[in-house]
């Protein structure tokens, strides 16, 4: 992705977190199963639940109800410093579906909606992560290995991005590291991903309140991220981005990569992507198209090593879809300059990077290389989310916004540049959602009919 305004999605001003516990909700992950399959076929069913991210929880005063934080501004009383502030305030339990609109539709599927009204005004967008016990996330290691889901986006128009994703976060949260932080992974803390946000409001133990400015403090938190799904109705990219650092690392200045240090901080903000429209498919993806998205699907997203082991090096990552029992290849490119594959490797990015005149520093950071060792432990995401910085156009419509759209890449879908303005579409899609489900990981060609 190119970037998550998490804080500016959260419109009602009693969200706020700590790094405490609070006790005012009792903290009930929902249930969503997944299933590990063999290269023999077989599957086995494990009982994983999500669980919010900490930055949509309601934070408070440890010994009561009184915000740390209003939405805009720290409360200077309990927060004169990261540390103290952390100690000060607490983060609580959620109601996944009053409040923030996430709920379990059916066995191993869930729903997140874009817009819920609740008794603090509106939740806009969530993120969960996936839990293999009540305290630990569950921890993937993707070499040799493909991930399967299921996705309906029929009811996600431009401008919005359900993404399912894998962040490099600590197994716990962040509690070992961090004697600071006293939630944990059961709520949803240790987030970061290769974009460093600043709008985290708890790093490595401690508040972010520390320059406090526009919904972001001075810290950033980096960790590769292998994005498998950045998707709606009209658009639909997959992305490696690998970072120069091997876990949840907390950035400060330059390091973060914002702005002109964009090419010189810990991670790989622009990826790799292969987005079908953006290499030249426009008919592929879309209402009516070879991937028919106004119904569900199969997207497979497969990760082969140099030597075909789970011990080889990352060398390409594959894609399939699978809709109405008909297994469909990705598009190939059709960008002059670049080979007609449809997969990413390192030639392919060189040579995209080369054709849309892109910096490579997908490469600068290490490439597949660097990304087949930070795939080995990553965290599974899933979220709905709108883009307070670029309207979702690096996604679905054309970017960068002032460039001419003739120049090769610029195009990456076809909405409108407009209609990603997060005014816009919370007023005018308030009830979009996404579906997940049927979450598989198994060996090559395990995981879906036609893959044997
Ligand atoms: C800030 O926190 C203190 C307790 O540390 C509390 O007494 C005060 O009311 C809070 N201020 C606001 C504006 O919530
Ligand atoms: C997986 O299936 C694809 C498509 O049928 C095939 O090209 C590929 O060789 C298979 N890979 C393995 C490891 O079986």
């Amino acid at each position: 992705m190119y970037r998550r305004a998490v804080l500016a999605g959260l419109s009602f001003v009693s969200v706020v977190l700590g790094q405490q516990v609070g006790t005012n909700t009792a903290e009930k992950h929902p249930a969503m199963p997944i299933e590990v399959c063999t290269a023999a076929g077989s599957c086995t069913k494990e009982n994983t639940e999500v669980v919010l991210d900490a930055n949509w929880r309601w934070t408070h005063i440890t010994t009561g109800y009184t915000n740390c934080f209003d939405g805009d501004a720290w409360n200077a009383t309990a927060c004169p410093d990261g540390k103290t502030c952390a100690s000060n305030c607490a983060i609580d339990g959620a109601d996944y579906s009053k409040t923030y609109g996430i709920t379990t539709p059916s066995a191993g599927a869930l729903k997140l909606n874009f817009v819920t009204k609740n008794d603090n005004g509106a939740n806009v967008g969530s993120r969960v992560y996936l839990m293999a016990s009540d305290t630990k996330y569950r921890l993937f290691n993707l070499l040799n290995k493909e991930f399967t889901l299921d996705v309906d986006v029929s009811k996600l128009p431009c401008g919005l991005n359900g993404a399912v994703y894998f962040s490099e976060m600590d197994e716990d949260g962040g509690m070992a590291r961090f004697p600071g932080n006293k939630a944990g992974a059961k709520y949803g803390t240790g987030y970061c991903d290769s974009q460093c946000p600043g709008d985290i409001k708890f790093i490595n133990g401690e508040a972010n309140s520390e320059g406090w400015s526009k919904g972001a403090g001075k810290f950033g938190t980096c960790c590769a991220e292998m994005d498998i799904w950045e998707a709606n109705l009209d658009a639909t990219a997959y992305t490696p981005h690998p970072c120069k650092v091997g876990e949840q690392t907390r950035c400060e200045g330059a390091d973060c990569g914002n702005g002109d240090d964009r090419y010189t901080g810990m991670c790989d903000k622009d990826g790799c992507d292969f987005n079908s429209f953006r290499m030249g498919v426009k008919e592929f993806y879309g209402t009516g198209m070879t991937v028919d998205t106004s119904k569900p699907f199969t997207v497979v997203t497969q990760f082969i090593t140099d030597d075909g082991t789970d011990t080889g090096t990352l060398k390409s990552i594959h894609r399939f879809y699978v809709q109405d029992g008909k297994v469909i290849p990705n598009s190939a490119s059709s960008i002059e300059g670049v080979d007609a594959v449809n997969h990413i490797s390192d030639d392919f990015c060189k040579q995209q990077k080369a054709a849309f005149g892109d910096n490579n520093y997908f490469a600068t950071v290490g490439g597949m290389a660097a990304m087949s060792k930070q795939l080995e432990k990553m965290v599974l995401v899933l979220s709905v989310w709108d883009d307070h910085a670029v309207s979702m156009n690096w996604l679905d419509s054309h970017f960068p916004t002032n460039a001419d759209v003739a120049k090769p890449g610029v195009l990456r879908g076809r909405c409108d540049p407009e209609a990603g303005e997060p005014k816009t579409v919370e007023a005018a899609h308030p009830d979009a959602y996404v579906i997940y489900s049927n979450i598989k990981l198994g060996a090559i060609n395990s995981t879906f009919a036609g893959g044997q």
